[in-house]
């Protein structure tokens, strides 16, 4: 591999790999406003500058790649890039210093203000003076759709944002419009992003707050939320995410991209809006027996008294909480999978399976067999299982199963439910117990792709609503098969 050197620390690089790519391997973060992993690079906003030995003018980064060695000295070193020379300084304050002729200062009620590039690299690279007197360019807000709000005076024109609905949503509806100092970006007349199922990206893509989201627009500042990872449970892989959130309530999803996976880079509108069915509101349900409030302990012994016992996992919950479950079965080929949602593939390269039951592969790896609820049927109906606890969420259940999995529960001696909320197939159960939501517990999915994904609980949960595992724990107090 050829050698490069980097404020004379050697490196050795893959030819090809991009100059910003190595320098970030060497703890030297380059600012860069146009360049994104996933795009394709276009070297417009010249934030990226550095200096290379032997070439008479800067370079962009985001643009050069380190070349071949000689074959008769493959280590030789190819390049020697300075990223911290007075040019180079230079060079970035010049940059921002263009890049703020039209912006506004408008920051105090900017969505983008704590998160913003402009408002970082203007601080760490700027001259903090601006020889601009004449009159800032201005521009109404405008809607591009009912979804996405673009404020064209922030606008810095680094095409990011358009490049997405080129080369990754497909779409093309935004645009550069207009030359020089009247450049916009903007849609196709009569377009909107409003068809658009990706369309929440170009939020997170734009670098200084001129694309907002009409739904966090001017709801939060962005310095009171806390930052938690986790994954959606609205993609067949599981995307990761963080979760946004205060004052135990969530304000936004927004992808969080895995080194080298690319594909975790965006996620779609459904898995961003999602965020709200995550926030609790009035009373949390307490546990059920036979339609009456009941105790965890009546429960307990309800269920112990039942006899032979079959386990239903829905596939969407964590690793966690279907080994727990799997171990109240009364035997190992009692453990039944369910769950048959499935998503649109719209994206192929970003959507690589259709499969909704995001954790299948963990459940399976723990003993939970899918696509054989008749079979159980058959074991309720000839009295060889007496009792069946159902971990459940009617909003991945397909129509068929739900019928299927609501005969089950009619024919079963004994039926216990465990869900975040009562379902009309949780109420048809003998009893029913409250259990936390994804952004309320920690645990772990296997997805279809084999990555192991884990998340972490944002939220506090209600008082006496519990986590799969604690449940089990409290049902298996005293020995469930005695
Ligand atoms: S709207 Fe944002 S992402 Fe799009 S070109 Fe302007 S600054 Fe870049
Ligand atoms: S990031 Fe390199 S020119 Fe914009």
């Amino acid at each position: 591999m050829p050698t490069i050197k980097i404020n004379d620390v050697a490196l050795s690089v893959t030819p090809g790999t991009l100059v910003l790519d190595a320098c970030r391997r060497v703890g030297i973060d380059i600012p860069h406003y146009c360049y994104h992993p996933a795009l394709t690079p276009v070297a417009t906003c010249r934030m990226c500058l550095v200096e290379i030995k032997g070439q008479p003018k800067l370079a962009t980064s985001c643009t050069t790649t380190v070349p071949l060695a000689p074959k008769d000295h493959p280590e030789a070193v190819v390049m020697e890039v300075f990223t911290n020379t007075p040019a180079v300084a230079d060079a970035r304050a010049g940059v921002m210093e263009f890049l703020l002729i039209n912006h506004p200062l408008d920051c105090p009620i900017c969505d983008q203000a704590g998160e913003c590039k402009l408002q970082d690299y203007s601080y760490l690279y700027g001259s903090g003076d601006s020889r601009m007197a004449e009159v800032k360019r201005r521009y109404r807000y405008e809607d591009l759709g009912a979804k996405i709000v673009i404020d064209k005076n922030r606008c810095i024109h680094c095409t990011r944002c358009v490049r997405f609905t080129r080369e990754i949503s497909g779409g093309g509806e935004l645009i550069v419009a207009q030359r020089g100092a009247h450049l916009e970006v903007t849609t196709y007349i009569g377009k909107s992003l409003d068809q658009n199922p990706f369309a929440g990206n170009v939020v997170d893509l734009c670098p200084v707050g001129a694309l907002t989201n009409r739904d966090f627009r001017f709801r939060k500042r962005v310095w009171y939320l806390k930052s938690v990872p986790s994954i959606s449970r609205h993609s067949a892989l599981g995307s990761p995410i963080w979760i946004d959130h205060e004052g135990n309530e969530i304000h936004r999803f927004r992808p969080r991209p895995l080194e080298g996976k690319e594909t975790t880079h965006f996620i779609s509108d459904e898995e961003r809006n999602a965020y709200s069915s995550y926030n609790r509101t009035g009373r949390a349900p307490a546990a059920m027996l036979k339609g009456a409030g009941a105790s965890s302990e009546s429960i307990r012994e309800a269920l112990q008294a039942a006899g032979s016992l079959a386990v239903i996992g829905q596939g969407t919950f964590g690793c966690d909480a279907a080994q727990r479950l799997g171990e109240l079965a009364s035997s190992a080929d009692l453990r039944y999978g369910s769950g048959g949602k499935t998503f649109a593939v719209v994206l192929p390269k970003y959507q690589t399976s259709a499969d909704g039951i995001l954790n299948r592969r963990g459940f399976m790896d723990r003993g939970f067999r899918f696509g054989a609820l008749e079979e159980l049927l058959g074991k309720v109906q000839k009295g060889e299982v007496k009792a069946v606890v159902l971990l459940h969420d009617a909003a991945f259940t397909s129509a068929k199963e739900n019928e299927l999995l609501g005969q089950i529960l009619k024919v079963a001696a004994f039926s216990l439910a465990m869900e975040v909320e009562p379902s009309d197939l949780g109420r048809m159960a003998t009893a029913w117990l409250p259990i936390t939501n994804l952004a309320e517990e920690s645990d772990f999915i296997v997805n279809h792709d084999g990555d192991l994904r884990r998340y972490q609980k944002a939220l506090q949960p209600p008082k006496g609503v519990r986590t799969v595992p604690a449940w089990v724990k409290e049902l298996s107090a005293v020995p469930v098969h005695a």
